[in-house]
């Protein structure tokens, strides 16, 4: 199955999706859990289209110094252009696994909804704890897709979506694992809270929302390869529809967020 491309079309999707009010307020749980100082020096991996990258530049001021890093050029160019005005902020392009970054450098770094992409993870984490200076802050956030809870009028017809869905990603369980993978590589988990993305009636301009459709595009292009149809996939985007109509929709899901020091 394909891993999502992160181009420009999916930087603009992402940018609409992270705006909405659920994302926005996980960014405010995230910024309060890491608590960014002025004059502190910040690390957005796999920083997409800046948004939190954003926060953490004003946070921190020009006392301070925000880097982004992203795999995908399109994510770096547009977090870049959302940076720009920041002269003690910049973007560079390289993977979570090599960090093009000195060592002990960092007093913090975040990832949100990156690590579930990356298939070493014990290389990610050791590079992530290289940079950190001793004592560095790391926050790590990511989605476990087992805890989503989406009413539909077919269950195992959303299940068999739902499993075309898991193949976006390389690890779709990973919060579930994440604590032993942190103290293996080294790191004291602080704190580790849940953030739930709940829709509980149809909001047009929600992470549900934007997630359904994204579902929905995925499902279309890769399908076939788990004995999906374009029936199938009508069917239950039929079936959503219907519920949005009759204010029956129901979505929830949660990500997880570890707070851990080297
Ligand atoms: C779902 S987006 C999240 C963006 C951003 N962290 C946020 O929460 O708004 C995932 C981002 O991780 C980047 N990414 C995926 N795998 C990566 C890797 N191995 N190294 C660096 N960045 C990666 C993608 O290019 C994309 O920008």
């Amino acid at each position: 199955m394909e891993q999502l491309k992160f181009d420009e079309t999916a930087a603009k999707s992402l940018e609409a999706m992270y705006s909405s009010p659920d994302v926005v307020a996980q960014r405010v749980r995230v910024l309060d859990l890491l608590g960014p100082a002025a004059g502190e020096r910040v690390l957005d991996i796999g920083v997409g289209p800046g948004l939190l990258a954003y926060d953490l530049a004003t946070l921190v001021g020009d006392a301070g110094e925000c880097v982004g890093v992203d795999l995908s050029p399109d994510m770096v160019a547009a977090s870049a252009r959302r940076l720009a005005a920041f002269p003690h902020a910049r973007v560079v392009e390289c993977a979570a696994t090599a960090l093009a970054l000195p060592d002990a450098h960092f007093d913090a770094a975040v990832s949100t909804q990156v690590y579930e992409y990356v298939a070493d993870m014990p290389r990610a984490l050791s590079e992530l704890r290289r940079v950190l200076k001793p004592g560095g802050r790391a926050l790590i956030l990511d989605t476990d897709w087992r805890s989503i809870v989406w009413h539909a009028s077919d269950q195992a017809l959303m299940e068999r979506v739902l499993v075309c869905w898991d193949g976006h990603l390389h690890d779709p369980h990973l919060p579930a694992h994440l604590g032993p993978l942190l103290r293996a590589a080294g790191f004291v988990v602080r704190r580790v809270k849940v953030v739930p993305m709940l829709s509980h009636r149809w909001q047009p301009t929600s992470y549900a929302s934007g997630i359904m459709r994204a579902i929905e595009a995925y499902a279309r292009r890769n399908g076939a390869r788990v004995g999906l149809t374009d029936a199938d996939i009508d069917a239950w985007r039929a079936d959503q529809q219907a519920l949005i109509e009759s204010d029956a929709f129901f979505f929830s899901l949660n990500r997880f967020v570890f707070l851990a020091t080297c």
